[in-house]
């Protein structure tokens, strides 16, 4: 299902929609979580497989995606509840609507089309913007913060710790000389002064992607939820990940193994799942996409 979205791209595809929905192996009554329904791919995909007593609780830190989703879905509140919170409050949201527990959890990580092709978001490297990256608008820091407010060194730990980038000391110190940092282009600009030519695009989407992580604290947020949902989800309920980026797949990887450990949960996905040929071809930026799945028991 391909969704228009506002400003910025035409579409955001949702990626591994035939899997999310085997894996998730929805029960038409049951009580489903997107916990990042961003523009309500996924979304309209599980709500058309409820039936009018199923409910799904759609939560996004971004308010202007929510906005879409709402109006794309147009499903009433019986159906639908949607919270402009970040996933790992699972355990107040719910408490809020008195829901005890769940039959599936669906996370998509990362950020959706609307937002890297958004012209004044600054998450593309290859659109001239503000330097934001902010999923939630109403949060305080942004990647202006880090990049100008930092030292170095955090600056280069940054870089280094969420995208193992092997150039991440000197294009930190390039960003220190030149602060002030404002937009997109400063911060391209500082990389390639600091890189050699070749791969050097992969250098630069690599250095961005790193300060997203660090702007919206992505990593931190997926622990905390790790270490809640199990006691959310009903015996047979399923929880689905999909991450974009190593880091992410091995804390989901280590933290579906713990669990395991603890007779919590079956693991579904003995390997991680990746979408076919057919969908990268179709969908380009399904291709670093990484699905990982358990059941409760
Ligand atoms: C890949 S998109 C999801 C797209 C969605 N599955 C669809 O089909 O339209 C990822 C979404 O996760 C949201 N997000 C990222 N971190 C979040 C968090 N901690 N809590 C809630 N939403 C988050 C982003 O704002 C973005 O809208």
């Amino acid at each position: 299902m391909a969704i228009p979205s506002g400003e910025g791209t035409k579409i955001h595809v949702p990626v591994m929609p035939q899997e999310v929905l085997k894996l998730l192996n929805i029960v038409e009554d049951g009580i489903y979580v997107d916990g990042t329904i961003g523009i309500g791919g996924h979304a309209g995909l599980i709500l058309s497989h409820l039936s009018p007593k199923g409910h799904l609780v759609g939560i996004d830190r971004d308010e202007e995606a929510l906005e879409i989703c709402k109006n794309s879905l147009n499903i009433s509140q019986s159906r639908l509840s949607i919270f402009n919170d970040s996933y790992h409050n699972l355990n107040s949201i719910l408490d809020s609507l008195e829901i005890n527990k769940v039959n599936g959890i669906l996370l998509d990580l990362g950020m959706s089309s609307l937002q890297l092709d958004s012209k004044k978001r600054g998450f593309s490297y290859k659109r001239e913007s503000k330097l934001d990256m902010r999923f939630d608008q109403s949060q305080k820091k942004s990647a202006y913060d880090i990049l100008n407010k930092l030292p170095e060194k955090d600056i280069a730990n940054i870089i280094f710790n969420n995208s193992q980038e092997r150039y991440s000391r000197r294009i930190a110190k390039k960003i220190f000389e030149m602060r002030p940092i404002s937009m997109v282009s400063d911060l391209v600009e500082g990389i390639r002064l600091t890189t050699p030519p070749s791969k050097r695009n992969k250098t630069i989407a690599r250095v961005f992607q790193a300060i997203r992580i660090a702007v919206n604290d992505e990593l931190n947020k997926l622990e905390l939820f790790l270490d809640n949902f199990s006691n959310r989800l009903t015996i047979g309920g399923k929880i689905v990940i999909i991450s974009f980026h190593s880091l992410e797949d091995r804390i989901v990887k280590h933290s579906f193994r713990e669990l395991k450990k603890k007779n919590v949960i079956r693991i579904i996905t003995k390997k991680p799942v990746y979408p076919s040929d057919e969908e990268i071809l179709s969908n380009k930026k399904s291709s670093s996409a990484k699905l990982r799945s358990a059941e409760k028991i």
